[in-house]
């Protein structure tokens, strides 16, 4: 097992990190499948789908509890959460840390166009991978950019068995350095309380084009039983379904988890 001091180091130079197969976690994922399953054929959860019917957000789709749960599983537990709880020093709300997962889908074919997408939206999905930094949440017609939410991380975890090409989770490494700066010295001498306030479109844009053209993209696929981290400030998407690319009747599935931080200054200056 590789040493924690060893991943913490190379998760905050590289902004992400990924943990091999897990009995823990693999239990966890096959827990939580059927619900899963149940969450996205909800007719309730319908209007999560997106892209043409290729990819399913499903933000806090899944039904679980505090521990991460569903009725009848196991906590969700593992190498990875002992990481994110043990090592990775963030003042997180523990005991409301894991909140409903996302559970997000995706189909052969994504990005399909679809009417609630412009030209430009697709073209930026299929050859950005809809890059992108969460809790900038896109504001107004011209998509002005607040930091509205602190999230912890993101802890990405397949519920489904998928071909390497099947839509991947995206990173740009080293992205949360860009994105860190960037933010840092559009928000000097702001109170953290009234970040979200501030339109960091700019800095948050041009942080971007910096990142693309510095930092290296990986893909990071992954199956049932293994997962994946990544900074909270690092710039992230989801790859094109590649030709030829297979998956089974679920497509491909992970659940997301992003934990709130307790407050807002660690988003942006904590290692
Ligand atoms: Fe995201």
């Amino acid at each position: 097992m590789e040493p924690a001091q060893g991943l913490k180091a190379d998760f905050l130079d590289r902004g992400w990190c990924r943990f091999g197969a897990d009995p823990a976690l693999a239990a966890w994922a096959a827990a939580v499948l059927p619900a899963a399953r149940a969450a996205v054929a909800a007719p309730a959860n319908a209007h999560w789908w997106r892209c043409g019917g290729t990819w399913f957000v499903g933000v806090n789709a899944l039904p679980n509890g505090d521990d991460g749960a569903v009725a009848g599983g196991p906590p969700l537990a593992g190498r990875a959460v002992d990481f994110v709880r043990r090592d990775l020093g963030l003042d997180i709300p523990w005991d409301r840390a894991w909140d409903r997962a996302q559970v997000s889908v995706c189909r052969p074919g994504y990005p399909r166009p679809w009417a609630g997408e412009s030209e430009a939206a697709l073209r930026y999905r299929r050859r950005r991978d809809a890059a992108h930094v969460d809790g900038l949440l896109a504001e107004g017609p011209d998509r002005r950019r607040h930091p509205r939410e602190a999230h912890a991380f993101i802890l990405g975890i397949p519920l489904a068995a998928a071909d390497p090409g099947a839509s991947p989770f995206v990173v740009w490494e080293g992205s949360h350095h860009v994105i860190r700066a960037a933010l840092a010295e559009r928000l000097a001498g702001l109170d953290p309380a009234a970040w979200g306030g501030a339109d960091v479109t700019g800095a948050y844009h041009a942080a971007r084009r910096r990142a693309f053209a510095a930092c290296p993209r990986v893909e990071l696929p992954a199956r049932p039983g293994e997962a994946y981290l990544a900074h909270r400030l690092a710039l992230h998407g989801m790859a094109p379904w590649a030709p030829g690319a297979a998956a089974g009747a679920d497509g491909r599935m992970v659940a997301y988890f992003r934990p709130p931080l307790s407050t807002p200054a660690p988003w942006l200056h904590a290692p």
